[in-house]
């Protein structure tokens, strides 16, 4: 066995991982109340909270496992050895380094099942599956509430993915972050919704969602409009779930993802993720609600659109979206369990 270095002396009675692999999966989520916007740049603290619908089939699968002759973490994603994740990774766990008290570098080996990258909240199920496995090779036993923590400084939409079924990401108050964490309202199989993710392209966004944050917080005039009105939006949010009143969900859903997005196109430099093919479907929605099918669209930083419907209206909504050109994919989600670890060893 090799020595167990000390990163920390203050911390030096960590218990030390029998461990040395940890396969973890998390689910996606996609938040029908948007956060946009940083309140702290380096905890990661969101200016807004936000809810979420945590989604069975768009899954990341990480394995994690200590490394022996490396002088840095390695990282492969979807079979690639990443650089540029590297060193955001390196960050993150170094988190679990200091805590444990534990100076060994890893391999991590990620994949996930639907695009990277293009606006379909890879990042969130990629740090939620990292979070849980590196807290069970590190040995730390955090719970979920901490997890959630942690994994809010790798992706702020990470924080939400811990959870399963119907997650809200509470902003918090205090300037550590240390109430800024998701927690569950209710759990996979609450309420019969579905998401279907329309995929339009698979190519990687060119705006990456912290920096069009930060250009949106300095130059959009309508930025603080957003974060003074998304408070209400978030109550109506919640009042809708509680009654189950899908009109109602789906209408506030609409109408903050509506306003997000009139922040970025108001921002300087302007950020569009939306395409021709973004706007098709956004009426073909609307043409399928005057035709008396429950479905409402939200859209995240990128020209995916995601319709809300309920499981029974699914496939019917699916059939009509196939007929039109342009449409690479489509990923038919209903609500999903938190983040778990799958293997040890
Ligand atoms: O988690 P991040 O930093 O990739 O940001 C996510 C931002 C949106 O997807 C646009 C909104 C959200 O709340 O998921």
């Amino acid at each position: 066995m090799t020595e167990e270095k000390n990163i920390d002396n203050g911390i030096k009675n960590h218990y030390i991982s029998a461990m040395n692999r940890v396969i973890a999966k998390a689910n996606s989520n996609i938040a029908l109340i948007k956060y946009w916007g940083k309140e702290n740049f380096s905890l990661n603290i969101p200016a807004v909270g936000s809810l979420s619908l945590t989604l069975r089939g768009m899954e990341t699968i990480t394995e994690i496992c200590f490394a022996e002759n490396i002088d840095e973490d390695e990282v492969w994603v979807n079979d690639r050895q990443e650089s540029a994740t590297t060193s955001r990774v390196r960050q993150f766990l170094d988190l679990f380094r200091q805590k444990s008290g534990i100076a060994k570098y890893c391999i991590i080996r990620s994949h996930n099942n639907f695009p990277t990258g293009a606006g379909l909240a890879s990042s969130a199920s990629a740090f939620a599956a990292l979070a849980v496995a590196a807290n069970e090779l590190f040995g730390l036993h955090l719970p979920p509430v901490q997890l959630s923590i942690i994994a809010r400084m790798g992706s702020g939409s990470a924080a939400r993915s811990i959870f399963g079924g119907i997650v809200e990401m509470k902003k918090g108050t205090m300037p550590d972050g240390s109430d800024s964490y998701a927690q569950q309202l209710y759990d996979e199989n609450y309420w019969d919704l579905e998401i279907l993710a329309v995929i339009t392209s698979t190519k990687e966004k060119k705006t990456k969602s912290t920096q069009g944050m930060n250009i949106s917080r300095e130059t959009s005039p309508y930025y603080p409009v957003w974060v003074h009105t998304h408070s209400l939006d978030m109550e109506e949010a919640k009042i809708a779930i509680a009654r189950k009143d899908f009109q109602m969900l789906g209408e506030i859903t609409e109408h903050n993802c509506m306003k997000m997005h009139s922040v970025m196109l108001t921002s300087r430099p302007p950020i569009l993720y939306w395409t021709g093919r973004t706007l098709d479907i956004i009426h073909l929605v609307w043409e399928l609600r005057n035709k008396n099918i429950p479905a409402y669209f939200t859209i995240d930083a990128g020209p995916q659109v995601k319709i809300l419907t309920t499981s029974s209206y699914a496939l019917s909504i699916l059939s009509a979206i196939k007929e039109m050109e342009g449409v690479e994919r489509v990923i038919h989600c209903p609500l999903g369990k938190g983040a778990e670890v799958i293997e040890r060893s």
